[in-house]
């Protein structure tokens, strides 16, 4: 694809190449993030983060990428103190905001709403999560993440790929994108684990099915998790249910904790999280007791989540060949944070 001005609305945009593009950029991004150089390559330019849901990493994670990179962040956050409150449509505010910022990121809760906002921006368009839809960086830094934690283990390939996503499968967006990525791939095995209820549509397992890969779908946590490199774990989209109460049916269905992990995972399996875990007692789909364990690999992934989205506005913005050129040493103290 040609990245230089468009935008980025779903993973079906992407193919393997333009993948490698982003994350060869991302892993150039390293210096950069981790505090030991400074680049002022977008000086002048601003972002309009735009979170219409609740978010803390990837609203924080965009704006945080668009800062290391030299530029401005404007943030616009909720419905009650925007526009969209007196009824103003997204293309209005779209053609408004869009004459304000260099790229916008947004989130927003209905599906399809993300593109129909950049039908009418006159800038880039990132779609932070839209509804139950997709989740595209999510995805993108999700495969890095993979691609990095198994280059540890010594393989080099993603093709083979053993991964069982837990959860809610038919709400969570970045499962969705995940297993749109997943067929730009060779024989990967998706083990899908979810309550019966919410289980990934349908029209998603038919596209891994088509892509050539091995789908076995479960209802039941411990035995699935038995052979696979990644353990993918979600959080139940109370959101997107009818009630709270409809909800709590199934919070709580899978927990993973160190005692499972050691019984039914093989000693490398790779866990990981998009975030937030929810942690309360009624659900904890993610344990304390794994935080100490080598291969939870949720906070590594939020730090990735930085690169990829650095790597997604030098692409975007045409500046991924600039970087260098504008940057120099820190001169404050940076030692130990990564
Ligand atoms: C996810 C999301 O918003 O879809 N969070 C995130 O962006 N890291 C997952 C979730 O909220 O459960």
């Amino acid at each position: 694809m040609k990245f230089s001005g468009s935008h980025i609305l779903s993973i079906s945009q992407f193919d393997r190449n333009d993948i490698e593009r982003v994350f060869e950029v991302a892993d150039r991004m390293v210096p950069y993030a981790h505090r030991e150089r400074v680049t002022k390559v977008l000086d002048g330019a601003i972002l309009g983060n735009m979170f219409f849901e609740p978010s803390t990493r990837t609203r924080v994670s965009f704006g945080c990428a668009f800062n290391l990179l030299g530029g401005e962040v404007r943030e616009t956050t909720g419905f009650e103190t925007s526009a969209i409150a007196k009824g103003e449509s997204l293309y209005d505010t779209a053609r408004v905001l869009s004459g304000y910022s260099d790229v916008i990121v947004m989130r927003h809760p209905v599906s399809g709403s993300v593109a129909e906002f950049a039908a009418a921006s006159r800038v880039p368009v990132m779609n932070g999560g839209d509804g139950s839809n997709e989740h595209p960086s999510q995805a993108l830094l999700d495969l890095y993440t993979i691609r990095k934690e198994l280059q540890h283990q010594g393989r080099s390939d993603l093709d083979g790929l053993r991964i069982a996503m837990i959860g809610d499968l038919k709400y969570g967006r970045t499962v969705h994108s995940l297993c749109k990525l997943l067929c730009l791939y060779k024989n990967v095995t998706v083990v899908l684990i979810s309550p019966n209820e919410l289980k990934m549509p349908e029209a998603i397992v038919e596209q891994l099915r088509q892509a050539g890969h091995t789908v076995q779908e479960s209802d039941v946590m411990e035995g699935s998790i038995s052979k696979v490199d990644i353990a993918y774990s979600t959080r139940i989209q109370e959101e997107r249910f009818a009630s709270p109460a409809e909800a709590d049916l199934y919070r709580g269905r899978y927990r993973l904790n160190q005692s499972i992990y050691t019984r039914y995972c093989e000693p490398n399996t790779v866990i990981m999280h998009p975030l937030p875990r929810d942690s309360r007692t009624e659900a904890n789909e993610l344990d304390n007791d794994l935080n100490d364990n080598p291969n939870l690999a949720i906070f590594r992934q939020a730090d990735n989540g930085v690169l990829v989205r650095m790597a997604l506005f030098a692409l975007t913005l045409d500046v991924a060949d600039q970087v260098d050129k504008a940057a120099r040493d820190v001169n404050w103290y940076t030692e130990r944070r990564f």
